[in-house]
């Protein structure tokens, strides 16, 4: 089943077009990689799915469902978004049990303690943490808390916006392993905006490069790894991630 379609996407904000056609499709149970330009318009694209764009043409569709230009809860209940900070996008005034409760009670799913406990279980949160605030947990935590928070309604699909950049690369690395895992335990589909190609090589299928709100090329992960991506921009991006350090 074809868990996104998107086709002929143009995203604006007031007067100025930020995507031009943009298409591509990801397939149930897939990672999908997102990478490119800063301001080419991943984000954007993310958050025209999610709802949180107004002004856009074309079509995108969610397990076969036409998306509308809001947020409902059928939808919220399929599909949930994780952004690249976690400190900015948990609410600093409520607790991990609060946090991750509120979804329950607005979309009427009774059980809460033991869903919860389950939850942060899964993402590898002791339940120790369960009535601290955001500001008493390490950064990785945090992050945890927010995949908890997308994962409590066992929606199908995750759009994940750089979620591991804002941490260190210790951390980095567990916050990958936990995706994975995820996605394997409960067939998890990813749509995952990236800047880091190691990343993409580790745990995406396929990828799509950006630039200038245009989709210039989509290829299997296999590709680039063998190097043989063949858009000018997608080769420039290789080059240039190969000659980084490793850190
Ligand atoms: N709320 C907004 N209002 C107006 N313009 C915006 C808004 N958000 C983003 N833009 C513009 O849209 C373009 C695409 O932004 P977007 O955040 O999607 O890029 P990106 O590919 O995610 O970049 P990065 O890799 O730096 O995160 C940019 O030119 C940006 O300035
Ligand atoms: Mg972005």
């Amino acid at each position: 089943m074809t868990a996104l379609a998107i086709d002929n996407l143009d995203i604006s904000y007031g007067d100025s077009k930020v995507t031009h056609g943009i298409g591509f499709e990801v397939a149930e149970g897939e990672s999908f990689a997102l990478v490119g330009e800063s301001g080419s318009g991943k984000t954007t694209v993310l958050k025209a799915i999610a709802g949180m764009a107004k002004s856009w043409t074309g079509s995108i569709s969610v397990f076969g469902e036409p998306r509308t230009h809001g947020i409902d809860r059928a939808f919220a209940r399929q599909c949930q978004m994780v952004f690249q900070d976690p400190y900015g996008s948990l609410h600093p005034r409520k607790t991990v049990d609060a946090t991750l409760s509120e979804p329950l009670t607005i979309h009427g799913i009774g059980n809460s303690g033991e869903r919860v406990d389950e939850v942060m279980q899964s993402v590898g949160l002791d339940r120790r943490f369960r009535f601290r605030f955001p500001h008493q947990l390490s950064g990785g935590q945090r992050q945890r808390v927010a995949i908890a928070r997308a994962l409590i309604l066992k929606p199908r699909m995750l759009l994940l916006d750089e979620p591991t950049s804002a941490l260190d690369v210790s951390v980095q690395a567990e916050i990958l392993n936990l995706l994975k895992r995820l996605r394997r335990e409960q067939g998890l589909t990813y749509l995952m905006v990236t800047h880091n190609l190691p990343v993409v090589s580790f745990l995406c299928d396929r990828l799509a490069v950006m630039r200038h709100g245009r989709v210039v090329e989509v290829a299997d992960v296999d590709q680039l790894k063998r190097g043989e991506l063949v858009d000018p921009y997608s080769r420039e991006l290789t080059r240039f991630s190969a000659s980084l350090p490793k850190t």
